[in-house]
């Protein structure tokens, strides 16, 4: 006679406050899909876009692109909760927010804490981190919201002092690419900035580095896991449009351009940063390649990267040996070997199933 063991209890948290709302819920379906039924009995909580946590039945209707009912409350977990798998990108929800709640709970949870979560989201703490640690990064400049309002000139001509054109101009704390652009000239760059702003109140500006791009997927245990680089192929630069609503971006796994060299080279710098950054669980880490130079920087680190079946994480995992299934299995085991529930958190008593 076999002994079935018990299910284990995980929370997909998805959805999100953040611009990458919808992404999320590609992400969410797609982690769904292969989570093992004889493993898991999956609890859904979806976060509305203006941040209400739902009732299993209103989360689920949401995912399934259905009719649901906002059912006003905010963060809850069901009582009986093993393990919390958050699968939201962007502010809110990647950034550290979510992962400090959840630590506050003494629930364990997958991917990293909130202080790794917090300096990841952030393309600047990330760079000045991983400048401290003599890792490659492109240079940059800060600007803050009351910088730019004090003294506009004085900006726009620090950084033409600085850098030639093109550059990109990017809020600090987003994702897919929103709120980002490429600015080819003079013309171009106050409202660059401006659109930078509507998203963060912390914006940066680098030089462009024209060339390949290449991502790294790391899979945290004894012995990390750390692929091969994967290329994204793409005319243009990799824009909002270009990665989610058209065909102009090709995912190449493992990347055949790259020498053997520069993909060991890759591989190190993205494990150096995931220390440094203080990460767990798992990460994608993007480079840019100057091919003028031959020289890359390490771009930015994702710690909750685009989680479908043709995202790059799981597709440079599965090269790895890892199937999405067994992928988010190793994942999910990692979050509770390594962040064990806390039976001292008192507030853990009043966390109740919603009716
Ligand atoms: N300095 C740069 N040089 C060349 N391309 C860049 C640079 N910064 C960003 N890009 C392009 O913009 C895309 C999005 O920028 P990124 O910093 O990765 O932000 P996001 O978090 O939104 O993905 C990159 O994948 C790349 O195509
Ligand atoms: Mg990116």
């Amino acid at each position: 006679m076999t002994t079935s063991q018990p299910l284990t209890n995980l929370c997909l948290l998805f959805g999100g406050t953040s611009e990458e709302h919808e992404i999320s819920l590609r992400s969410a379906r797609a982690v769904r899909a292969h989570l093992n039924p004889q493993r898991y009995a999956i609890y859904h909580i979806a976060i509305t876009r203006d941040g209400q946590w739902l009732d299993e039945k209103n989360s689920r209707a949401l995912l399934d692109g259905e009719q649901y009912e906002v059912t006003a409350r905010g963060p809850y977990l069901p009582s009986d909760a093993d393990v919390v798998f958050p699968v939201l990108h962007g502010p809110g929800g990647e950034d550290g927010s979510v992962q400090g709640w959840l630590e506050m709970q003494g629930m364990p949870f997958v991917g990293s804490g909130c202080l790794g979560s917090a300096m990841a989201m952030d393309k600047s703490v990330t760079k000045h981190m991983l400048r401290s640690a003599n890792l490659p990064v492109l240079p940059w400049i800060d600007i803050s919201i009351s910088d730019w309002q004090d003294d506009a000139l004085e900006v726009a001509s620090n950084i033409a002092q600085r850098f030639g054109y093109p550059m990109y101009v990017k809020p600090t704390q987003q994702g897919s690419s929103v709120g980002i652009s490429r600015v080819e000239n003079k013309g171009q760059l106050t409202s660059a900035i401006d659109k930078a702003f509507e998203f963060s109140d912390y914006i940066l500006v680098e030089p462009a580095s024209e060339g390949a791009e290449y991502e790294v997927a790391i899979l945290d245990g004894n012995v990390p896991v750390v692929s091969l680089p994967g290329e994204i192929e793409v005319d243009g630069w990799y824009d909002h449009d270009n990665k989610y609503n058209n065909d102009n971006a090709k995912i190449i796994v493992p990347s055949e351009t790259i020498s053997s060299r520069m993909a060991e080279q890759l591989r190190d710098v993205a494990l150096k940063a995931f220390r440094v950054l203080r990460l767990e669980g798992y990460a994608r880490v993007d480079f840019l390649l100057n091919s003028k130079s031959g020289r890359f920087a390490l771009n930015e680190v994702n710690t909750i990267p685009g989680f479908t079946d043709i995202s790059m994480f799981p597709k440079l995992m599965q090269h790895s040996g890892y199937e999405f299934d067994v992928l988010i299995d190793k994942m999910i085991d990692f979050a509770m070997a390594n962040k064990p529930a806390s039976s001292k958190i008192p507030s853990r008593q009043i966390v109740e199933t919603v009716a």
